[in-house]
């Protein structure tokens, strides 16, 4: 292995905002059978990271635990069965800990990187693919009309052409000029949230129909919204709260929206163990090398040592993504 021996990660060390996240360093263990160690190159932050370290989420950890899930890096160590060669360019998501210089990583989490794709791009993109095409599983979608919060965001970026490749037309919502990052995407109708009624314009844009099946990462905002731009016995899959959770569900609600269906996505059911997960991320990231825009645009990038302002800007709603590069000095 790399003559390294030691490792710097961030850490958060109680419940709480990014104020709680502190950079530690500890040995680096030979890696075992089935392990890897990577060399992290660009990770990716995301907004389940900060719900878990808020310590009032629905997934709970014990303090202190290492921050992250997602990056890309190269592996620089494996353990006897050596599954991964050294030198290997890798991504993927499941990475525990990984706002790191190195990290331990299982085997079986380890996604190659394509040629034609780099570091920050493969960061950007693991998380999102597992979570989009794991969405695309929850609702029939052949034939149906679908509309997207959120759809120049990281999911949103790939749900718009998965949708609409498995026989969905989407409605795109998004904020400014990002519309046309959906439109561009594949989808067949945009709203932009800013001009007003996004429920009736969904609805306009769908002649008054409404949509079978609308994907909602927003939540408590956006909550009443979504069941009223859908169809009768669609669906709302809520898939995160970026503007905190929804308040309770009311049965009478959902009664007159027209039986409509609710839940909340649980990617863990709706995939069939890493061996799947690992098939998403291949899927993203094939799809990035054919259609860059597919890939959220970077917002900031941060050295480790200011993993803290990192979570700050993803917090305050940077429009791209946030990513830790380690090896950049402060
Ligand atoms: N359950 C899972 O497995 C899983 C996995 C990954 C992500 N997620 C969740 O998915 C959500 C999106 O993640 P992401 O990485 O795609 O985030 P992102 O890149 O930050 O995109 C979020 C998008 O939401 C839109 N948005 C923000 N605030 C909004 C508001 N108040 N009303 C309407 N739209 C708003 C923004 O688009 P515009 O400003 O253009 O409208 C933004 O592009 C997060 O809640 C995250 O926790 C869940």
């Amino acid at each position: 292995m790399d003559t390294t021996t030691q490792r710097r990660f961030a850490r958060a060390t109680r419940p709480g905002g990014p104020e709680v996240i502190e950079v530690a360093v500890e040995d680096i263990a030979s890696p075992g059978p089935g392990e890897a160690v990577v060399k992290i190159e660009a990770a990716g932050l995301n907004h389940a990271d900060s719900l878990i370290r808020s310590g009032d989420y629905v997934v709970s950890t014990s303090f202190p635990f290492p921050v992250g899930v997602e990056a890309a890096g190269t592996v620089v160590a494996t353990g006897p069965d050596g599954a991964v060669p050294v030198g290997t360019r890798v991504c993927g998501t499941g990475w525990m800990g990984s706002c790191a210089d190195f990290v331990t990583v299982p085997v079986e989490r380890l996604v190659r990187i394509p040629d034609g794709l780099g570091f920050e791009e493969a960061a950007s993109v693991a998380h999102a693919g597992a979570a989009a095409g794991a969405l695309t599983r929850v609702w029939p979608l052949a034939g149906r009309r679908a509309a997207v919060w959120g759809a120049a965001g990281s999911v949103g970026r790939l749900l718009v052409p998965w949708l609409t490749e498995r026989g969905a037309e989407v409605v795109g919502i998004a904020s400014g000029d990002r519309v046309n990052v959906a439109r561009e995407l594949g989808a067949a109708q945009v709203v932009e949230r800013g001009s007003g009624d996004v429920a009736a314009a969904v609805r306009a844009a769908t002649g008054g129909h409404g949509v079978d099946v609308v994907f909602d990462p927003v939540a408590a905002s956006t909550f009443r919204a979504s069941l009223s731009m859908l169809a009768p016995r669609g669906c709302l899959i809520n898939y995160g709260q970026l503007t905190g959770p929804v308040p309770g569900a009311d049965f009478g609600e959902l009664f007159k929206a027209g039986g409509v269906f609710v839940t909340k996505f649980n990617a863990g059911a709706y995939v069939d163990g890493f061996d799947d997960v690992v098939g998403l991320i291949e899927e993203a990231l094939a799809l990035a090398v054919k259609h860059p825009a597919v890939v959220s645009p970077v917002a900031g990038r941060f050295p480790l040592d200011e993993v803290c302002e990192g979570y700050r800007a993803l917090e305050a709603g940077s429009p791209g993504k946030i990513l830790i590069l380690p090896g950049r000095g402060t």
